[in-house]
């Protein structure tokens, strides 16, 4: 630089103040001033900078692109890069000015550093995404629920007539068929129940569970049936010993990713599941919650693309030949439904992470699980049974049950109803049955009444296939002494919980 510096004195001090990053380009594009702040940003030291050309490092724009010198163009707020001493591009918005200094052309180049924007941008659509995924899931479960819902109350009636039959019934032939029937029935409410362990509206059998015991018994299983070629490595780093959850379904939801990993895994290779303790992970939508313990698998196996990532929770959603596509989506909602939350990085070729979160409660938490009361066989001594249900099949069966045990029952289809003749017979009522979801109304409003007027003196017994929510069941067990039947059943498990109490 021959050239004395274009500016002195006061103009000097207010170039190095300015907020934003200013360089100063002569019209041979190379630098001829820059201030502090735009030094700062791109972590350079002033001589590394003058004198070079700008498109270097400023402005990565190819030989013959500049919009200012080769295309005349303005610059107000152009959204661009520029490249730090480290080689990182750091997104900003710029904007350049033309001015004559001393009979020469130059351009006065300001920009403003915007990674933090974009940052916060990027992350509102990560948030965004999530959010429409999990929408999308719910409405999935949703559809699942209520299919498998009608289905349940189809099956009720054939499997429930199908045993009074069996004890009518003489003619070998006769009790074969029943069998057939009661087989098929039984499939059936097998199916119902898959599906609606897919969708979130099933009743988690939550319950205080030692999960290192879990995990043990878990990795011990795999020991033995993962393929010879694949090497298993564990590591149990947390010490937290339990959690609060359904551990039949939590070893399902890391069954279901280590089949996957296996299975990825065809020629070999190492398998990891590493168990550490976390803070809440940002995908994690339960705020509340602090704790976290997480579960890491990793596989070296084919790992995956980003369209298929995107798709892989998706019910039906597979690669394979035979397979169902209903693995992952289980497991993201059992684990959805424990409060946790799952995450998956993948590399073609190279492997694939899923990492899940579950939530370790706080002690006061922990004793949720509410107590079962001991209850004296046989103690209700035959009285009045009041039955609430509006699909009459069920209703019917139920009576019937009840009916040839010796009990007198009374029955009503809907809410309304209830709520009348309760008000009629609610002296002579010893045990009631009530339907949740009814077609005017929840069962819940019964409850409310019955609770109001006799506390918890008056049995009732909940009977449902399709808790509007989980959430639905658990209000309701907080009335008291409430028992919870789900549908469908059999007639023998309804007179065990009659006259037994809650198995
Ligand atoms: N560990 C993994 N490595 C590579 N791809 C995987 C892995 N886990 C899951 N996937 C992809 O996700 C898809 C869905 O998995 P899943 O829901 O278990 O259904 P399925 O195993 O029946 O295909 C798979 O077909 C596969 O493409
Ligand atoms: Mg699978």
């Amino acid at each position: 630089m021959t050239q004395k510096s274009l500016l002195e004195g006061n103009e000097r001090l207010i170039f190095e103040a300015l907020p934003t990053g200013v360089f100063i380009v002569d019209e041979q594009k190379r630098v001829v001033d820059i201030n502090t702040l735009a030094l700062d940003i791109l972590k350079y030291v002033k001589r590394e900078i003058l004198g070079r050309v700008c498109h270097e490092f400023i402005c990565p724009k190819k030989e013959g692109a500049c919009p200012i010198f080769d295309k005349g163009e303005e610059v107000y707020n152009l959204e661009t890069v520029i490249i730090r001493k480290d080689g990182k591009r750091i997104p900003v918005l710029k904007s350049c000015q033309k001015v004559e200094l001393e009979g020469r052309t130059y351009i006065i180049e300001g920009f403003v550093d915007i990674s933090e924007r974009k940052r916060i941008e990027e992350e509102n659509l990560k948030l965004q995404e999530q959010l429409f995924h999990s929408q999308k899931m719910e409405a999935v479960g949703t559809l699942a629920s209520g299919v498998a819902h009608e289905f349940k109350n189809i099956l009720t009636p054939i499997s429930g007539y199908a045993e009074f039959l069996e004890e009518m019934v003489e003619d070998p032939e006769g009790k074969m068929y029943l069998d057939i029937i009661k087989g098929a029935a039984e499939r059936g409410a097998e199916i119902a129940n898959k599906m609606l362990g897919f969708s979130r509206k099933t009743p988690v059998d939550l319950r205080k569970f030692n999960f290192r015991s879990l995990m043990g018994n878990f990795v011990g299983l795999l020991k033995t049936t993962i393929p010879k070629n694949i090497r298993l490595d564990f590591h149990y780093r947390t010490r937290v010993r339990t959690i609060f959850g359904d551990p039949r379904l939590i070893e399902q939801a890391l069954m279901n990713i280590v089949i996957n990993a296996c299975e990825a895994m065809a020629d070999g290779g190492v398998l990891s599941i590493v168990v550490e303790d976390v803070d809440r992970p940002a995908s994690c939508k339960f705020r509340q919650l602090e704790r976290f313990v997480k579960v890491g698998i990793s596989d070296t196996g084919h790992g995956m693309d980003e369209a298929t990532k995107v798709k892989i929770f998706d019910p039906f959603f597979t690669t394979k030949q035979s397979g169902s596509g209903l693995g992952l989506y289980t497991t993201y909602n059992i684990i959805d439904r424990h409060g946790g939350c799952i995450t998956v990085y993948s590399e073609k070729g190279v492997g694939t992470t899923f990492n899940i979160y579950l939530p370790v409660l706080k002690k006061k938490e922990k004793k949720r699980r509410e107590v079962k009361e001991p209850v004296e066989s046989d103690g209700i001594g035959r009285p009045l049974v009041f039955v609430v249900e509006d699909e009459k099949e069920i209703r019917d069966m139920i009576r019937i049950t009840l009916r040839r045990r010796g009990f007198d029952v009374v029955d009503a289809s809907n809410l309304t109803e209830a709520m009348k003749l309760y008000e009629r017979i609610k002296d002579e009522i010893g045990l009631v049955i009530l339907d949740v979801v009814l077609p005017d109304g929840m069962g819940t409003a019964l409850l409310n009444q019955i609770r109001k007027e006799k506390g918890e003196t008056l049995r009732v017994i909940v009977v449902s296939g399709y808790p509007k929510e989980f959430s639905e069941i658990r209000k309701i067990m907080k009335y008291g002494r409430i028992e919870y039947l789900p549908k469908p059943f059999k007639p023998q498990t309804l007179l065990n919980m009659v006259l037994l109490g809650p198995m």
